[in-house]
């Protein structure tokens, strides 16, 4: 009976990292989605980064552009956008963007990120504000940052109803030990991680753990900040990327991160109408085997 159970946990666990199949909606290719392991909630594989880009201050011309990124965001299907108090006036960018455009399908993703845990709250309160949404669907402690007494309180958020998910985040490698260990005795919904084809290092242990953790990886840093993209431009595509129906290294570059079972969604930033529709297109049509995944790999270290 027990093994019964286990079995069909497993069973159910590998149908849900499976992207689930696109269809067409509203004439453009719906994009592929992956199940939160958490809830079962399906959410598209690319989303929307805000660090920098969005940090614009009070330009108008500037925040305007920006609410153009997230018009071609939400017009071709994207959902998830994260944000963080970190980010300067990017939170603020958002919500007036989000105001003006009123999406139907938001999935906002912020975080917290103050040193004492007795501010957690209000700093989540100012930043739903900003935001302009009634309540956020992920918080995440940012780089851990007083993990300790922010969990609980996210935690208390989400079983009072005022919040639906609960993470952590970090970048670049940073404090993995104390990731995996947070993963392995919290009950959180979602990692926020860096991954992409030059930093790997995420696929030895956090990746693995995520899936026999049912948590959600968030993907940041997809592009090493612009410095990937930059160091592969004018380098022509491999034979694979017509394959995969890449036409560009960032499709290819998010290919091979939404390709890893355990990936939820990556969030490329961009302040550039074209590239966040080129970025969205990555999580359509095919996806790399784990052989053209080490091809992919292999190829970009040798060019980059
Ligand atoms: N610890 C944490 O919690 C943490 C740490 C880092 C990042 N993050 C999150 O992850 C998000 C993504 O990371 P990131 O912003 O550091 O870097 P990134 O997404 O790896 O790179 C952003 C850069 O890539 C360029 N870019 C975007 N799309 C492109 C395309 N199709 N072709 C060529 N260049 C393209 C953008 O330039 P253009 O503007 O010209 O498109 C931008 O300069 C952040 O914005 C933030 O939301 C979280």
């Amino acid at each position: 009976m027990q093994s019964d159970f286990r079995m069909r946990r497993r069973v159910l666990a590998a149908l849900a990292a499976l992207p689930a199949m696109p269809s067409f909606a509203q004439g453009r290719p719906a994009l592929l989605t992956r199940a939160i392991p958490s809830s079962g909630e399906q959410i598209p594989l690319v989303g929307l980064g805000s660090w920098i880009t969005f940090n614009v201050g009070r330009d108008p011309e500037a925040r305007a552009e920006c609410a153009e990124v997230m018009r071609a965001f939400f017009a071709g299907g994207g959902r998830l956008v994260d944000s963080s108090p970190m980010y300067g006036s990017a939170q603020d960018v958002i919500g007036a963007a989000l105001d003006k455009l009123r999406p139907a399908r938001l999935f906002a993703a912020d975080k917290v990120w103050i040193g004492s845990g007795a501010q957690g709250p209000a700093q989540a309160e100012a930043s739903r504000r900003l935001w302009r949404v009634p309540r956020f669907d992920l918080l995440q402690v940012h780089n851990l940052l007083a993990w300790e007494a922010h969990l609980p309180m996210l935690l208390q958020m989400k079983k009072e109803d005022r919040l639906r998910y609960v993470g952590i985040t970090t970048s670049e490698g940073r404090r993995h030990g104390e990731i995996e260990k947070i993963m392995a005795s919290q009950p959180i919904d979602f990692v926020q991680v860096s991954y992409n084809p030059l930093d790997r290092e995420v696929e030895q242990r956090i990746l693995p753990l995520a899936r026999e953790r049912r948590i959600g990886v968030i993907v940041n840093r997809p592009f090493r900040q612009g410095d990937l993209t930059a160091a592969l431009r004018g380098k022509r595509l491999p034979g694979w990327a017509a394959e995969l129906g890449c036409g560009s290294w960032a499709q290819a570059i998010l290919k091979f991160i939404v390709s890893h079972p355990a990936v939820s969604c990556a969030i490329p930033a961009t302040s550039q109408v074209a590239h966040v529709r080129e970025n969205l297109l990555a999580a359509t049509g095919s996806l790399p085997d784990e052989a053209l995944r080490r091809r992919i790999a292999q190829d970009i270290e040798r060019l980059a």
